[in-house]
């Protein structure tokens, strides 16, 4: 199968994840560059976006998309849903993931990343492929995992990249090649 990871990373959480992935999944990753990087969090919570500089792969010629960035303020970072706006009507599939804040026992709160797929998926529709979240809470040590400084400094890197986490990007792998 034909596949390209497709991301979007502020502090770089994401962009690690997407590496991580498209090694597993034996593909290329392909950075979204916003034309306004600054405007990223008000163009997220507005809704009011200069997009991204265009990606020079071509959309339509991939059997799946996964499209990788954080959740900000209960949605989408813009780059990723400026991506889907621009390339949705092209790509067959689109597979979601996230490095996110929010945790697997909150994941149906108000920002939480269970809502947020819920959104994603009904505005993908038939296009929508497997989601998969990789809460910064996975790669905190048993004592720091309920501490919300450590949730908000800690990025995802080759010494947090534990079993846990390893093993979430399996069955993710999984669920694609089924
Ligand atoms: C302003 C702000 C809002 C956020 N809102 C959410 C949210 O609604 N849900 C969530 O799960 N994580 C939220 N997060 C956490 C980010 O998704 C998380 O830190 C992510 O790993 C950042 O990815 P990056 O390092 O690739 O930029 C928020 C972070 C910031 C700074």
């Amino acid at each position: 199968m034909n596949m390209v990871v497709v991301y979007y990373s502020g502090k770089g959480s994401n962009k690690f994840l997407a590496g991580k992935a498209a090694d597993a999944l034996d593909c290329e990753a392909v950075e979204l560059k916003p034309r306004a990087p600054g405007l990223v969090m008000p163009a997220t919570a507005t809704k009011i976006s200069f997009g991204n500089k265009p990606v020079t792969q071509d959309i339509a010629g991939f059997d799946r998309v996964v499209l990788c960035g954080p959740l900000y303020m209960g949605s989408i970072a813009a780059p990723c849903s400026d991506f889907i706006r621009k390339y949705g009507k092209a790509a067959k599939r689109i597979d979601f993931i996230t490095c996110c804040g929010s945790t697997d026992e909150k994941k149906d709160d108000t920002f939480g990343y269970g809502r947020v797929f819920a959104k994603l998926k009904e505005c993908l529709g038939s296009k929508a492929g497997e989601f998969e979240a990789f809460p910064i809470q996975l790669l905190l040590p048993e004592d720091k995992k309920n501490n919300d400084n450590e949730m908000m400094n800690t990025r995802m890197n080759d010494d947090n990249f534990n079993e846990a986490v390893q093993q979430r990007l399996y069955s993710f792998q999984s669920k694609l090649s089924r």
